[in-house]
């Protein structure tokens, strides 16, 4: 084929595979089968391939991927991505709606679900997709494009488009994608995502996108932030014209006028939120007419013509059939309660977390009773109470043995937790040995919970030591090894022999001593050697380690199979020495930060510890003292004190930054 059918022939499919998608992903109707689609791509790929050239962004080849990036660009927000003032009951939605009717003539009002998910902004010039951003702190934020481009449902080519449009939209993770991604996470031994939110958040911040295309993540738009060559009277308006223009627009915005009509829409969503198969938080209720939000006018944060509605958690009764005990990695025993499944936020759920004995007894939870289970976006739901005691219930005690090793169960001092003492509790080494191979300690490819599990019941593996003297043959006669993938594991196991001495700290699972602590033992230390014989005071002097985690750490180290395994791994080569110790950097010295909202992806005790070990201080509230305030999204009422006492607010970036 020459040059120029080639381009004809390139343009037609990229159109066709166009449609296709948009039928597929924004309609949910596709026309073609999947196997049709692949070999109009692959046709696509191929011409691509011989004629380079014509490879443009917004091919639909461009979707899976490229290289992987440093670090995220800036990017200034031309219109400030505005938050929400959030309202936790009818009463304030009805106080909103009367103040708007107040101030506007003839108000009318758009009721949309609020999306659980992280806010963009994509721009399009001419119809094509050239820039896509989160929101950041509302005026900076980080240029993602090709992470969004792998969203099938976002057009990278609109027809009939104005020559410049900006809109904002909800990138979401579907709670199927949610579910198959934490089954895969768990097979692996990784750690898990939390909610689809979080999991949202991780995939469009990768700096592979190359893995947030396999993420299947989703995308609701629900405003135009900017349009050149085009106007509207209404937000609706302009909603239906996204729409027109192949956007996959929010699931519903219904014009409502009287408060009544408003609670109704309310009650709908909230009735029907099980089935939507995506999380919301509430309701956002807008002023309409766009000449009449310019009248109520914005704070520095949130719009005055606009308020988000949210949903207490939901919480439902059921009955509680059985009390089973749990024996975790550490050994710790908790009751978890087995009741009879219930939809919650659109999953169903039949067990839940009881913590321990106390909390039992202090509630009075039986086996028998009904009781109220409330699931608040976690994965993990948890009883609330117990409503009623029925004819049947009975008291629950957590045995007094381990129920897997039969070993006396202990109760340290001070602690609720009951706790099996037998480190060779095969329920604990299992966990344990998940634990050590785990993308965050030793990073063992190929060694999830099911393969894990096969070497410690075959009794092959009774300590993590033991996996370094695995031998190919001993592999292989287990079911699902062959010749390649026992190499695979011996090269796997190898290969983290070399690893810096922080992650094998982390994976030798010691109590209260999770990854930033175990790295900053290193810092400290340099490696184990070092730490083996370091004073409980000098661990306790690390920015961040209170008395509890230094005890920890210290008595776990002088306990003789802690001592032995050392050994033996030392012995067996496994590195103990950690060389990205760095020298004492007190960079934040006599400055106070203050942490508020949710942060992109870092824990709030992430990013203390972080502060804290460039010998920063972090602190509850703001005041004059404070030097910066680290504010995430749904920052509340810390950011408008900073704001208003002038102190420097930072994102999760810019802390970083500061850090680099
Ligand atoms: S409107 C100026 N509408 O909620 C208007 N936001 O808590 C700003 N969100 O950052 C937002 N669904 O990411 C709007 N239907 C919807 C929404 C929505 C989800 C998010 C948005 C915003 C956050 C505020």
């Amino acid at each position: 084929m020459n040059k120029s059918d080639a381009q004809k022939r390139s343009e037609e499919l990229s159109k066709l595979l166009n449609e296709y998608s948009y039928q597929y992903y924004v309609l949910d109707n596709p026309e073609i089968s999947d196997y049709d689609f692949d070999m109009f791509m692959q046709e696509l790929k191929d011409l691509e391939e011989q004629f380079p050239e014509l490879i443009t962004p917004a091919s639909p080849t461009q979707r899976v991927g490229g290289m992987a990036l440093n670090k995220f660009e800036k990017v200034n927000h031309a219109v400030q991505m505005l938050s929400l003032q959030d309202v936790f009951s009818f009463e304030q939605v009805e106080s909103f709606v009367q103040k708007c009717h107040d101030e506007l003539t003839d108000a009318e009002f758009s009721v949309e679900p609020k999306i659980d998910g992280l806010s963009v902004s994509l721009e399009y010039e001419n119809g094509i997709f050239t820039r896509g951003s989160t929101r950041g702190d509302g005026f900076v934020g980080e240029d993602v494009t090709a992470n969004l481009r792998t969203i099938r449902s976002i057009p990278l080519k609109i027809d009939n488009a104005p020559e410049f449009l900006e809109v904002r939209g909800e990138v979401y993770m579907p709670q199927e994608s949610f579910f198959s991604l934490v089954e895969q996470q768990e097979l692996k031994g990784d750690v898990l995502f939390k909610n689809p939110r979080n999991a949202a958040a991780g995939s469009l911040r990768q700096k592979d996108s190359k893995i947030t295309a396999k993420r299947r993540l989703d995308i609701f738009i629900f405003n135009v932030q900017q349009v050149n060559g085009r106007s509207y009277d209404t937000h609706t308006q302009s909603l239906d014209d996204l729409k027109a223009m192949g956007f996959k627009v929010l699931p519903s915005y219904k014009i409502c006028r009287e408060a009544s009509e408003i609670k109704a829409e309310i009650d709908r969503i909230g009735n029907e939120r099980a089935k939507f198969g995506f999380d919301i938080d509430g309701v956002v209720i807008k002023v309409n007419r766009l000449s009449q939000r310019d009248i109520m006018g914005s704070t520095s944060k949130t719009p005055k013509w606009a308020v988000a509605y949210k949903y207490p958690p939901e919480e439902k009764e059921t009955k509680l059939l059985d009390i089973e005990v749990n024996v975790g990695r550490t050994g710790a025993i908790t009751p978890v309660a087995v009741f009879e499944p219930i939809l919650l936020a659109g999953t169903s759920v039949s067990r839940a977390v009881l913590h321990n004995q106390d909390f039992i007894d202090e509630k009075d939870i039986r086996i028998g009773d009904i009781i109220v289970v409330r699931k608040a976006g976690e994965i993990i739901p948890e009883v609330l109470r117990s409503v009623s005691h029925e004819e049947c219930s009975f008291k629950f005690n957590l045995p007094a043995l381990c129920p897997v090793c039969g070993t006396p169960s202990v109760r340290d001092d001070g602690e609720s937790v009951l706790r099996c003492p037998n480190v060779a509790c095969p329920a604990q080494l299992l966990k344990n040995m998940i634990h050590f191979a785990s993308k965050n300690a030793m990073d063992i490819d190929g060694l999830g919970e099911a393969n894990m599990k096969l070497f410690v019941e075959s009794g092959m593996v009774k300590s993590p030591a033991d996996l370094y003297i695995l031998k190919k043959e001993q592999i292989i006669a287990l079911e699902r090894f062959g010749e390649k993938s026992a190499q695979n594991l011996i090269d796997a196991i190898e290969a983290s022999k070399r690893n810096e001495a922080d992650r094998l700290i982390f994976g030798l699972g010691i109590r209260n001593i999770g990854q930033k602590a175990a790295t900053l033992l290193c810092e400290k230390f340099g490696g184990i050697d070092e730490l083996l014989t370091a004073g409980k005071d000098e661990i306790s002097s690390i920015e961040g380690f209170g008395d509890v985690m230094a005890d920890s750490v210290f008595n776990a180290l002088r306990e003789s199979h802690t001592i032995e395994l050392i050994r033996r791994l030392k012995e067996y080569g496994v590195n103990m020495s950690y060389s990205k110790k760095t020298v004492g950097d007190s960079r934040f010295s006599g400055l106070t930060f203050v942490l508020t909202g949710t942060l992109p992806t870092m824990k709030r005790d992430e990013a203390k510890a972080l502060i804290e070990r460039f010998g920063g201080k972090v602190s509850g509230s703001v005041s004059k003292k404070t030097s910066f305030l680290v504010a995430g999204e749904e920052a509340g009422s810390k950011l408008v004190k900073a704001q208003e006492l002038g102190i420097e607010i930072l994102t999760e970036d810019e802390l970083l930054e500061k850090t680099k």
